[in-house]
């Protein structure tokens, strides 16, 4: 009987820390809630919609046609995923907001055959979702090193793990490291929001280290409203999921049935915004909010913008906060944008 080889055991096993503990998260969704709720337009913010069956929707979202960002930046990635893997000469990879990694793997086959892939680590706040793919990827990638993080990259930065152990003051600097946000989610981050963001992406780097960003484009509006009203209902779902989150964890009573879903194109700030409009005037309890709101009939409640992006707006952001443009690539439609910039010292 061959008997199996140690190290070959360690990398089937990915490490996963989860720094988000209960506590912290509930009183993240409870002040979320309760302001949100409380606010005029009312608004809930977009990264409670991820719970497992939420990361699921999403999933199913990413396959609609109408859906084009998936296809685009997939179709973009194949093309040059070689090119970044070279440009960035990057031996590990942190993913914010990986969720199931799919098009990743992508940019894993690149670094691979190029011999740079030490060591994956990707980072979200959806566990079950972090943690399938974590286990996938090592049974798909023998010898790679993940290190996943259940985090909110609203908070939890400063503390990525670049490196693999604490390095003394005196050790040589470690290989770059290439980190990477996907899917256009930088979208989902109202735009006085992006440069605090950015700023700690910047600050969670060292010189030399790269970042690949995925940015949806300004567009046609009738195909920006499709891809978040599609046919088939499913975004309808991802978006009343929501409620279902805050009716398990905060005890509420929020009848799925009396809202609707709607997404609107706003020209003017260029972000596609969703919203549950109230069908009827009703009124929600949430005890563990000790919490009652009334909602008029027609009242809209904001659940997430996605901002579409313009390339000198996306070069002027990332140059804000150090981060210097070194290649950008649309597709052929010139829907999406992928932009690897590099991180410049900063005095
Ligand atoms: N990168 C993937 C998934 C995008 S969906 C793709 O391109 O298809 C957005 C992902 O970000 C989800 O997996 C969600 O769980 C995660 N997410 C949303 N808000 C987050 C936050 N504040 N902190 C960490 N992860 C978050
Ligand atoms: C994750 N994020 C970039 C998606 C988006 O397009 O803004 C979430 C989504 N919302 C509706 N459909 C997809």
């Amino acid at each position: 009987m061959i008997s199996p080889d140690p190290a070959a055991l360690r990398s089937a096993t990915p490490v996963v820390d989860n720094w988000l503990d209960a506590g912290w998260a509930d009183r993240e969704l409870r002040a979320d809630v309760s302001v949100g709720l409380s606010s005029s337009p009312k608004e809930l913010p977009p990264k409670w919609f991820y719970d497992d069956r939420g990361s699921e929707l999403f999933d199913q979202i990413t396959r609609l046609e109408e859906y084009y960002p998936t296809r685009r930046e997939r179709e973009i990635l194949e093309l040059e995923a070689d090119a970044i893997a070279a440009a960035s000469g990057a031996d590990c990879l942190a993913e914010l907001g990986s969720g199931t990694s799919t098009k990743t793997r992508i940019l894993l086959d690149a670094f691979a055959s190029a011999g740079q892939l030490h060591r994956y680590v990707p980072f979200d706040n959806s566990e079950a979702t972090l943690r399938n793919a974590a286990e996938e990827l090592v049974e798909a990638y023998p010898g790679l090193r993940v290190h996943g993080v259940v985090g909110d990259f609203e908070h939890h930065l400063g503390r990525l793990p670049l490196d693999e152990a604490e390095r003394p003051p005196e050790a040589p600097p470690r290989a770059p490291a290439m980190v990477i946000l996907l899917g256009s989610t930088i979208g989902n981050f109202s735009p006085a929001h992006r440069p605090a963001f950015l700023d700690a992406v910047a600050g969670a780097t060292q010189t030399g280290d790269t970042f690949l960003l995925g940015t949806d484009l300004v567009k046609d509006a009738d195909r920006l409203v499709a891809a978040y009203d599609d046919s088939a209902g499913i975004t309808a779902q991802f978006n009343l999921n929501v409620l279902s989150v805050l009716n398990r964890r905060l005890g509420a009573d929020f009848d799925l049935e009396a809202f609707e879903h709607e997404a609107v194109f706003d020209a003017h700030n260029e972000w596609i915004e969703m919203r549950l409009r109230s069908v009827r005037a009703q009124r929600v309890h949430i005890p563990a909010l000790e919490m009652t709101v009334d909602f008029a009939a027609g009242e809209p409640m904001r659940t997430e913008i996605s901002a579409k992006f313009r390339p000198e707006g996306v070069r002027a952001e990332l140059g804000a906060a150090g981060l210097v443009t070194q290649r950008m690539w649309t597709d052929a439609e010139g829907d999406y944008a992928l932009t690897l910039a590099r991180r410049v010292r900063r005095d």
